[in-house]
Formats: structure tokens, C-alpha cells, sequence
């Protein structure tokens, strides 16, 4: 499927763009949001895209590079959580906007071949990188070689899972009768290992345990806090941060990470924007999303 920008209009319009500004887009993918916003910035603005995604940055920037117009673009295959390095490579010293709509495109989550999602058999990588390096962790280290505690840890920490400790410990059981290599393994280990009712809920029972071991392999808070606190050094005064997250551990950390930096950022929504109806009735993948826009001041 593919991937649908989520709160595009409200994100543009939180950044407020600025025609001929210099904005960033963290996560750009296949460039659904850069589009609009280098439309918005014209010919004498600045984008930076980022991603941790080579493959899905190249199609951005075919897309991005057809535009009449179109500001000066920079395409950068990098960790978010360098933002200040990135900019002060290109030689930027101030932005005026920075957005960042966290987690996986569809895409990603569909067809990337990394073990996203539960529905396919595919190895347990869930690296945001394209094509992982050895030495970068994945969720197959995770599941064959971290100890039952930090597991289960893993699973409460990031996302809430009421059975952690009883999925950690099926984990390890099943490592004594050989390697969890695919995602269909993990997804019989967990089946095994939570009640009857909860295999049946609305929600399926192995969302949560694969959130939690993504965010776990690209060590998602700690790069959200590195961006967040970044945030004061790279945006000028009256710059703006949009930041969309789609969970609620997710959405909990960028509240606290903005309000922790009072003296240099104010929260322009108090509360979470959402998805309007209309929204959710063409891109239903948008349902938990929820966006914070904050100012520097
Ligand atoms: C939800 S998608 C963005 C979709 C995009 N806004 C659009 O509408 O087309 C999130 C993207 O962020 C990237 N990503 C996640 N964490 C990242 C990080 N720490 N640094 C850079 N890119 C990251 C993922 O690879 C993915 O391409």
C-alpha cells in the first residue's frame, strides 16, 4: 500500500511556512510532507530531507527533483537524532521549521522485507536502514540473545505489554530448540504464550511486542530525545517543530521532551492535534496519530 501523508494540511499549517524559509523534513520517506513543503517554499527556500531509508530517500528525491520551482533541496541518509551535525555540515545555521513524523511508512511496514509486521513471514531485522551493517542490533538479537529480564523489560517499557514477562519467558524456552529467525516464529511464541481472549482482542496480540522490539532496534526515544533537545540550537527565533507520533508511549515522551526546555520552546497546541473524520475515512492508518507543535522562543 502506499503510504498516505498523515495531518498534512495540520502540519503545514503548525510550521506555518514561511515562502523562501529553511526547513527540515527528519523523516522524509518517499516524500509525501517534503512535497508540500518545498511547494510552499519556492524557488529561493531550503530543504533538508533526512532518512535513516536509502532506498525510500532516492524515491523522494525522483519525486521532489520533477518539481518546476523547487527550493534548494539537500537529501541527507542520517539518524535524525544528528541534526545539529547535519545542518552544520550543509552550512545551515538556523532553521525555521523542523518536522518530524515519526515511525514507519506503510510501505515500510508492508513490503520492506525487514520483519515490520506480523503478518509476514520475513527475518527479524526491523532496522529503519535499508541494508543493515553487522555490527547494527536487530530483533533477531534481541530474541536469540538478550537475558528473559531485559526482554521483558523491552516489552513493558516500550509499549505497555501486560504479558511481557510471560512472552519473555516463551522466548527463551523456544531458544532452547533453536534460533527465532522469522517474524511467523515470534508470532507462534507469543500465541503460546498470552491468554485465550487476548489472542482474539480487536488489536492483535503481537502488535505490541513488535512495536516495542522496533523501537527497541532503532533506539526510537533516545532519538527523540536527541532531536527535541536539539531543537533550541537549530531553529531561530519564532521557528517551529512539528512532531507527529502514532502510540502513546511515543506521543507521552515528545510531551514531556517539549515541555522540559521551557526557557527555549513553548507549546503552541496544548492538546494533541488528531485526524479529522474525513481524514480517517480515506487513510484509516492514521487513527492514532497525534500532532505537537512547539515554538522557539
Ligand atoms: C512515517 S514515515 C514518514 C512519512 C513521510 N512523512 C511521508 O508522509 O511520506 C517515517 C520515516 O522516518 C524514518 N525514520 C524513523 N526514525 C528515524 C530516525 N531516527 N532518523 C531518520 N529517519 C528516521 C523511517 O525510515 C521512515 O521513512
Amino acid at each position: 500500500m502506499s503510504h498516505i501523508p498523515v495531518l498534512l494540511h495540520e502540519s503545514l499549517e503548525g510550521l506555518a511556512i514561511q515562502e523562501g524559509g529553511v526547513y527540515v523534513d527528519c523523516t522524509t520517506n518517499r516524500g509525501g510532507h517534503s512535497l508540500e513543503i518545498a511547494k510552499a517554499l519556492g524557488k529561493n527556500g531550503t530543504l533538508v530531507c533526512i532518512d535513516l531509508d536509502q532506498v525510500a530517500l532516492e524515491e523522494a528525491k525522483n519525486k521532489l527533483d520533477a518539481l518546476e520551482d523547487k527550493p534548494t533541496i539537500h537529501y541527507v541518509h542520517s539518524n535524525f537524532r544528528h541534526l545539529q551535525a547535519v545542518l552544520a555540515d550543509l552550512q545551515i545555521e538556523k532553521v525555521n521549521g523542523v518536522l518530524a513524523d515519526l515511525g514507519l511508512s506503510s510501505q515500510e511496514l508492508d513490503s520492506s522485507k525487514r520483519g515490520f509486521s506480523f503478518r509476514f513471514d520475513e527475518p527479524l531485522l526491523m532496522t529503519f536502514h535499508a541494508s543493515p551493517s553487522e555490527d547494527m542490533t536487530t530483533a533477531y538479537d534481541i530474541v536469540n540473545t538478550w537475558n528473559e529480564e531485559s526482554i521483558a523489560d523491552v516489552l513493558y517499557g516500550f509499549a505497555d505489554e501486560t504479558y511481557s514477562r510471560r512472552i519473555a519467558k516463551r522466548i527463551i524456552d523456544a531458544r532452547q530448540r533453536g534460533k527465532i529467525e522469522t517474524t511467523l516464529q515470534l508470532v507462534d511464541i507469543i500465541a503460546s504464550a498470552v491468554p485465550a481472549d487476548y489472542r482474539h482482542k480487536k488489536t492483535h496480540f503481537a502488535t505490541k511486542t513488535f512495536q516495542a522490539l522496533r523501537m527497541a532496534v532503532n533506539d526510537e526515544l533516545g532519538s527523540i530525545h536527541d532531536l527535541i533537545s536539539s531543537l533550541p540550537h537549530v531553529l531561530q527565533v519564532g521557528g517551529r517543530a512539528a512532531i507527529i507520533t502514532f502510540h502513546s508511549t511515543e506521543d507521552r515522551i515528545v510531551k514531556k521532551e517539549l515541555r522540559s526546555l521551557p526557557e527555549s520552546l513553548t507549546i503552541i497546541n496544548k492538546k494533541a492535534i488528531v485526524p479529522t473524520d474525513e481524514e480517517l475515512e480515506h487513510n484509516p492508518r492514521a487513527r492514532s496519530a497525534q500532532l505537537r507543535i512547539a515554538e522557539k522562543i
